[in-house]
């Protein structure tokens, strides 16, 4: 289970499905550096994916 960090992190709820894909496929490969995020994205399937950037397209803002 993930907390909610009391740092600076996106808001991620509404983004654009395509954008969304973009960024965790990116973490995935390593494209982007963040630790935090590289180590979510390495947990993850294409179809994670895929299904994560639905659901958060999907609700508002
Ligand atoms: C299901 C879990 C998670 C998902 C789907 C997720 C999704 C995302 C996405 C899509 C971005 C890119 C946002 C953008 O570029 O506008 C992002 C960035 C980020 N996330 Fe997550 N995240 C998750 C878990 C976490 C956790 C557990 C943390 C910290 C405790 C975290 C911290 C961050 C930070 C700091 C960034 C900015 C990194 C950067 O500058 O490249 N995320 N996340």
């Amino acid at each position: 289970m993930n907390a909610y960090p009391n740092y600076h992190v996106p808001r991620i709820a509404g983004q654009n499905y395509d954008y969304l894909v973009n960024a965790l496929t990116e973490y995935k490969k390593g494209e982007r550096n963040h630790p935090t995020m590289r180590a979510q994205g390495e947990s993850l399937s294409d179809q994670d994916i895929r299904n994560i950037a639905t659901y958060l397209s999907s609700i508002s803002k």
